[in-house]
This record gives C-alpha cells, structure tokens and sequence, in this order.
C-alpha cells in the first residue's frame, strides 16, 4: 500500500500547457495517480484531446481554452475547477512559449517577441497564480509548481529572453513563497534540462538533437532526457510528502548542472 503522503487520489489540480509535450504528461500520469485534472492550454483542441482520453481511460479530466495571460482567460480556468471538482489543490504552472520560438543570437530577438515571452512566461504565470491563490487560502493549503529550466544554471546560448524569463521563474517562487506560507501554500519550482518532448523534437532541427547527444556524453546519467523523468517530482511537491518544502528549486537533469 501506498504511504499515504504520496497519496493524490481525488486532489483537483491544474496544468497549464497540459494540451501538448511534457504538460500532457503531467496530466496523464497525475491522473492516473487519482487526481482530477484541469487541462488549461491556449491550444484548445489539443487540451480537450488529452482530457477526452484521460476521461474514457481513469477518471474525469477537464479542460478550458486558455491564454495564461489573460486576466479573464486564468479567472474561468480557476472558476472551471471550482465549478466542476469544488477545490483547487495544485497547480502545476508548466505552459510558457519555448518550442515555438526561433533558436538564434540574442541581438537578432525581435523586442515583439520579447515582450510576448515575458508576458506569457512571466505575467502569466502570475496571473495563474492570483486565480487560484484564493481557493487554496479559503482551503487552508495549496500546492504551487511552476517550471522553469536548466538553462539558468548554464546560461544555454540563444533564446535569451526565454532563459531570462526561466530565471526570473525561480526569484518568483523563492518571493511568492514568502508570501503565502502563512496562507500554508507551498510554492516550489523544477529546472528541467533539454527534454525531448513531442514539441521539442518536432521543431529541433537533425544538427542541434545530434549536438544534444554528444552533450548527454557528460553527464552522470548518460541517456537522453524524456518528460517521464519529471512526473515523480511534480508528484511529490504537490503531495502532502513535500508539506514543509517551499520556495526551493529541484534540478532535473540527469546530473548535468550539480545545482
Ligand atoms: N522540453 C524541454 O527541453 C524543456 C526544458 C526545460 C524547461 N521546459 C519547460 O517545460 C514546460 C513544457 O515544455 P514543452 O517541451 O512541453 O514545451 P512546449 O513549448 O512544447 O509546450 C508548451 C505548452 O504550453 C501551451 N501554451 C503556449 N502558450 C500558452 C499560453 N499563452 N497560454 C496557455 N498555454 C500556452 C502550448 O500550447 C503547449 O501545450 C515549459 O514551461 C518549458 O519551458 C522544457
């Protein structure tokens, strides 16, 4: 029998991104672990895809047409939950523009582009926050998971503003978590290295997933990195096992970066 620490059965939890690549896993797996699952993705279609298959394999998932950064759009996604599960017990912040962006030199980022990638990456993971901070108060406890990326710890050339926004992900969970301990919410973040999502890989050109293979040659684990690798984490910080763990960043890399 499972201890019941790691238990998720009957936790309502949301993901952002939940539609396509890793969020899709997060979904499927917490899922299946018993959680009912609130699939948010600007990619309406894809999200309600995943819920559909989650409801005629475990258990009921829902899903709502998102744009995180949207004041409005991340209100219906907490009043979603609240309507159909009546509590909101996580929310796995995961949705951020990254494989739909252009790897190239930082003085050739469009400032369009920038202010796009702070404003989903950053903004709305705020936004997704403030919507459900209430609930989780109104409860007594909450769980908060947001992503970020390894490439902070290596400064990963190009893609600037999605690594400065990556960076900017772990000083927001190390402030907010300050701020809603007393409310006994938990705010924690993960750093994952290059993983090969169904998103990554479609759009990574032969050359640069050739680079990668070389680069896993140097770490301790030397294998590449699938979105499987990060479920048990996610996991754990939104089970009653991580209660006294907050503002704190775990490193999922295979031992790359000794974070
Ligand atoms: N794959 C990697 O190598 C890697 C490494 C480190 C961190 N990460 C992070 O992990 C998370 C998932 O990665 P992935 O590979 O699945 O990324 P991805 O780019 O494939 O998926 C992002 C998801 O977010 C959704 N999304 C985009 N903009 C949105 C918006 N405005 N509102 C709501 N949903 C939106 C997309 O539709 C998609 O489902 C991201 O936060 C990413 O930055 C990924």
């Amino acid at each position: 029998m499972t201890d019941e620490r790691f238990d998720l059965n009957n936790r309502t939890i949301i993901v952002t991104g939940g539609g396509s690549g890793i969020g899709k896993t997060y979904s499927t797996v917490l899922a299946s672990a018993g959680a009912n699952v609130v699939i948010a993705d600007i990619a309406g279609n894809e999200g309600q895809a995943v819920a559909d298959d989650i409801s005629s394999n475990v258990r009921r998932a829902v899903a709502i047409t998102t744009d995180i950064s949207s004041e409005d759009d991340t209100a219906a996604m907490a009043e979603m939950a609240m309507s159909t599960f009546g509590r909101i017990d996580g929310l796995i912040n995961n949705a951020s523009l990254m494989s739909t962006l252009e790897r190239k030199p930082w003085h050739e980022i469009d400032i369009t582009e920038w202010d796009r990638v702070m404003e989903v990456n950053l903004k709305g993971m705020f936004l997704c926050c403030r919507a459900v901070y209430r609930h989780m108060k109104e409860q007594g406890k909450g769980k908060i998971v947001n992503i970020s990326s390894g490439r902070v710890w290596k400064g990963t050339a190009e893609r600037l503003h999605y690594t400065a926004s990556k960076a900017g992900v772990i000083g927001f969970t190390r402030t907010l978590a300050r701020e809603v301990g007393d409310d006994n919410i938990c705010v924690n973040a993960i750093s994952p290295g290059f993983t090969e999502s169904e998103t990554q890989m479609a759009t990574s050109t032969p050359e640069y997933l050739e680079s990668r293979k070389v680069a896993y040659q140097k770490r301790s684990l030397k294998r590449a990195q699938l979105p499987d690798d990060l479920v048990g984490a996610v996991m754990f910080l939104c089970s009653d096992a991580s209660d006294f763990i907050t503002g704190q960043t775990i490193n999922i890399d295979g031992g790359d970066a000794m974070h």
